[in-house]
């Protein structure tokens, strides 16, 4: 029995050492959105999307989000229009039988970049550049994690060994990212003049893959505040009641 025991504590000891070995603290950001009043700041979304638009869209897709839903952001219709119409999206069959491409509609989701998997990773040395849809929910510690490993590149620390292709980043589990550093200060220029340093970048993207992910959180947010005030405006009906009830009563 003892035996056993002592097995089963060295076997725990072994695992979560092991895990300590892995994780890796991801500092905590401040963003609009958290808390229960949290909300998105849409020019800081506006920001994001052009962030998105001008520089992973290269690689990333985002296939949940249609050119209409950028309404939520503040875009007039006239404006989502005209950005829809600058991308070609296929269409079809015609006639003839034929795929066509032609120019994107509001009600179009954004096109990929790679029209497959295989395409995508042959252009990536191999790895594939995941949709950024659900992005922030998706990963353990979402946005602050998102926005971290956006700026964690860092020189590989002396002793180790460095895959060919692949860059050392702080945050990525293991280390060894196939995505090349993309956030570096000024990459975009931003029209409202906003801060265009790598934080400030990587802050504005990861807000607009936040907002991709979870665009209804602020009606979300709204929903549990009344439900909040509901049960508050109940709890102080039903003291009152009690107590006329009971008035009479010796207790
Ligand atoms: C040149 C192509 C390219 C561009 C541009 C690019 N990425 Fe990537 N990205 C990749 C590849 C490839 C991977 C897969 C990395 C891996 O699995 O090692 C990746 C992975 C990711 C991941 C997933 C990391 C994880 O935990 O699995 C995120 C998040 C991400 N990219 C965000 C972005 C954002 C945001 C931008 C724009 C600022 C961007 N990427 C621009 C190629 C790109």
């Amino acid at each position: 029995m003892k035996k056993i025991f002592l097995a089963a504590a060295a076997a725990l000891a072994l695992t979560t050492g092991a895990n300590a070995a892995e994780e890796v603290h991801i500092p905590k950001e401040t963003w609009t959105f958290n808390g229960v009043l949290g909300h998105f700041d849409k020019q800081q979304i506006q920001r994001g999307f052009q962030v998105y638009k001008d520089v992973c869209a290269n690689c990333h897709s985002l296939k949940y989000v249609a050119f209409r839903h950028l309404g939520a952001l503040g875009y007039s219709e006239a404006q989502i229009r005209s950005l829809a119409a600058t991308y070609q999206v296929d269409d079809g069959p015609n006639d003839e039988g034929d795929m066509f491409k032609r120019p994107g509609r509001a009600s179009d989701h954004i096109p990929k970049p790679y029209a497959n998997d295989a395409l995508a990773r042959a252009g990536n040395g191999g790895a594939l550049p995941p949709d950024l849809s659900l992005i922030t929910k998706a990963r353990e510690g979402g946005p602050d994690y998102i926005y971290h490993l956006l700026i964690g590149y860092e020189d590989a620390p002396a002793g180790v060994e460095m895959s060919p292709g692949l860059n050392y980043n702080k945050y990525f589990p293991g280390h060894q990212i196939a995505m090349t550093k993309q956030i570096t200060d000024g990459v975009v220029t931003y029209a409202d003049g906003a801060p265009n340093d790598a934080a400030h970048v990587a802050k504005d993207v990861t807000a607009f893959l936040h907002w991709a992910a979870e665009p209804n959180l602020e009606a979300r947010h709204a929903t549990g505040l009344r439900v909040v005030l509901y049960a508050l405006i109940f709890a102080v009906l039903a003291f009152f009641a009690k107590r006329r009830l009971w008035k009479d009563i010796p207790h």
